[in-house]
């Protein structure tokens, strides 16, 4: 059976990561998001909530499940057999990070291969940090979040921002 990992941070998941998970879930037997610590980002949802936030967001997936690791990837990765980590690519710029990510994860794990999905056209300028920063501005994300989740990430980002300025 071949699996795929989806590591990220989902802090939150964006439509981008659902249009990588689903392409993910097509081409392999089952896919595992792994909700991982990104220690360079200061998080607005604890991994339990982003946890949930991604079973709302794939429960439409039948051969995606969903995880939390406090580990390395390559360590979590290790622990779960012949495992392909799949990543979406954006642009250019997200190019050198995911590249020395990959040989970083395949020098630590050898058996540990990474998988590059080009992001769809319409997801190319999605991230969670670009939500985030429209979000506290009260810009309109309804066309960025999955409509599963999008009130509850609008409602914390904007008491969050609000907190801030007081
Ligand atoms: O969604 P993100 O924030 O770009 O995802 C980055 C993430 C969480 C996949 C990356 O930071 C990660 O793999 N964190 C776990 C620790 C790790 O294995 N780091 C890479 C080797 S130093």
């Amino acid at each position: 059976m071949k699996t795929a990992v989806c590591p990220g941070s989902f802090d939150p998941v964006t439509l981008g990561h659902i249009d990588v998970i689903e392409r993910a879930s097509r081409i392999f037997d089952r896919t595992v998001v792994i909700v991982l610590q990104n220690r360079g980002k200061k998080c607005s949802f604890t991994p339990e909530e982003r946890v949930t936030m991604l079973g709302k967001t794939t429960a439409w997936l039948p051969n995606v499940s969903v995880v939390h690791s406090d580990r390395l990837l390559a360590e979590t990765c290790a622990g779960m057999g012949g495992v392909v980590v799949v990543k979406g690519l954006r642009a250019v710029s997200d190019f050198e990070h995911e590249f020395q990510m990959a040989l970083m994860n395949k020098k630590l794990n050898p058996e540990l291969d990474t998988l590059f999905l080009t992001a769809g056209e319409r997801f190319q300028y999605i991230s969670s940090s670009v939500i985030k920063e429209l979000c506290s501005y009260g810009g309109d994300v309804s066309e960025l979040l999955p409509p599963e989740i999008h009130d509850e990430v609008v409602e914390r980002l904007r008491r969050e921002a609000r907190c801030r300025m007081t």
